[in-house]
């Protein structure tokens, strides 16, 4: 690929230090305070894009960091003048862990372009793009830009098999073509695509669609420099990598490596390798204040694991925990056999957030109580189809019995999930009474009625409405 003919088509690069970064390295745990440090330099490295809000940031920085979720894109913002920011939305889900109403979701995204966001990488966790169209249909009145993501998975240790193949992404890269996507990516978020099959892939959607194709992968099998470099070949145009001490592990490849090994050829980022390398320094000179939370418990830096049984670290660690609890840590081999079956009974759904805890969950049930005996209501509503449809259908005899009284309905809906659902501002201002200073004190606390309850709580040094209290 040594660039002889002088053709120029130059990789760009998103950064995700200041999300996925440190959501995969250290729990979600980075303090605005420490990214300010560098925000500046990281403006001028001309990246294409720096993801900094989104995923579990929302909820990491209101629980444990005491820090008000909506300030961070506000405060860097202020540093970062030049570079895009983007952020990572769970469609429907939004910041959060359930389908929310049409309402919530409208005003969330309204709020999000309000606060500095331009890039919204939006997702869902069953690739059903019509639990999408409501942000979609927001990011594009806004004038901001629509990333569609498909939810990269398995079934195998290659692609093929019943569900995910080829043929499968492009359908999809498609779907989100027409729902007018800016650009499309991919989202490996289990780290498990595997070089060649990167190749394959970003060929065949490169060959059927026109839009800008992004990358995103994790190191977590050890595959993904690699895999970078077999897309970069195949003509991907972005891939998310993060600065080294926040890259590799379960976060994205590193991006001075990226940089280097482009030198020279057609592909060259154009980024100033003296630049990035100097901001390395800065993050291990905070390294100490959050070491605690990175996973030592391994010599190894690869989950050669996720190899066999393509379960995602973050789903291992709340696996690991949720069994503690139950005091049946024994037991865990025999869970992820189970995970593997339950999600091939719940029709091969990605283990992405919130299938993967809807999965977990249920698997670990099955194990110490038979299966399906217990069931959780989150996977009553996966069978229900409120959380969208699965990628392959699930058993009806299965649905039959999960379903057995339900509350919420016996016979599975095929519509759009949140055509079911009532909306809530109006609701939830009644019960916040006081506590709702703020349309961002509001959103927020239909996303986290409980924690945020407290965090406002301290905020505005307000007793606790009866109501809420009950
Ligand atoms: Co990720």
């Amino acid at each position: 690929m040594r660039n002889t003919e002088n053709k120029k088509n130059p990789l760009k690069i998103q950064d995700n230090t200041f999300r996925d970064g440190h959501q995969s390295i250290y729990a979600t745990r980075m303090r605005t305070e420490d990214m300010i440090p560098i925000a500046e330099e990281m403006d001028n490295c001309g990246f294409h894009a720096m993801e900094v809000w989104g995923g579990a940031t929302f909820d990491t920085m209101h629980r444990f960091l005491d820090e008000d979720p909506w300030m961070r894109p506000k405060i860097l913002k202020k540093y970062i003048k030049k570079t895009p920011f983007a952020m990572l939305l769970r469609g429907q889900n939004l910041v959060g862990y359930r389908h929310y109403a049409d309402d919530v979701v409208r005003a969330f995204v309204d709020k999000a372009c309000e606060i500095g966001i331009d890039v919204f990488r939006c997702f869902d966790a069953l690739n059903d793009f019509r639990n999408m169209e409501s942000c979609a249909e927001r990011i594009k009145a806004n004038g901001k830009q629509f990333q569609g993501a498909l939810c990269y998975s398995l079934t195998d240790v290659r692609l093929g098999g019943e569900v995910y193949t080829v043929e499968y992404f492009v359908r999809k890269a498609k779907e989100l073509e027409k729902m007018g996507a800016d650009a499309i990516c991919i989202k490996d978020m289990g780290g498990i695509m595997a070089p060649f099959d990167a190749y394959d892939l970003v060929t065949a959607i490169k060959k059927e669609i026109k839009l800008p194709l992004h990358l995103h992968s994790h190191y977590t099998s050890g595959m993904a420099s690699m895999t970078y470099l077999k897309a970069i070949e195949a003509g991907v145009d972005v891939v998310d990598t993060c600065l080294a001490p926040f890259a590799l592990r379960t976060s994205m490849p590193a991006i001075e490596p990226i940089v280097a090994a482009l030198q020279g050829t057609e592909r060259e980022t154009g980024i100033d390798l003296n630049k990035i390398l100097v901001l390395g320094d800065h993050l291990e000179s905070i390294a100490p204040k959050y070491n605690t939370h990175l996973a030592t418990h391994k010599l190894s830096i690869i989950d050669n694991g996720v190899l066999a049984h393509q379960i995602p670290g973050g789903m291992i660690s709340n696996l690991t925990g949720q069994l503690k609890e139950m005091n049946a840590l024994d037991r865990l081999p025999e869970i992820y056999k189970e995970v593997v079956q339950t999600r091939k009974d719940m029709g091969s759904p990605p283990l992405v957030t919130p299938v993967s805890q809807i999965i977990g969950a249920q698997a670990v049930l099955n194990v110490l109580f038979g299966r399906y005996v217990r069931v959780s209501n989150q996977l009553k509503d996966l069978a229900l189809g409120l959380y969208g449809k699965t990628p392959m259908p699930i058993d009806a005899e299965l649905t039959k019995k999960i379903l057995k009284n339900y509350k919420r309905g016996q016979e599975p809906i095929t519509g759009r999930p949140a055509d079911h659902l009532e909306p809530e501002i109006e609701a939830a201002k009644k019960t916040m009474g006081d506590l709702a200073r703020s349309d961002e004190d509001v959103l927020a606390y239909i996303l986290y009625p409980v924690t945020m309850t407290k965090f406002l709580q301290k905020k505005y040094g307000v007793e606790l409405p009866k109501e809420a209290e009950a």
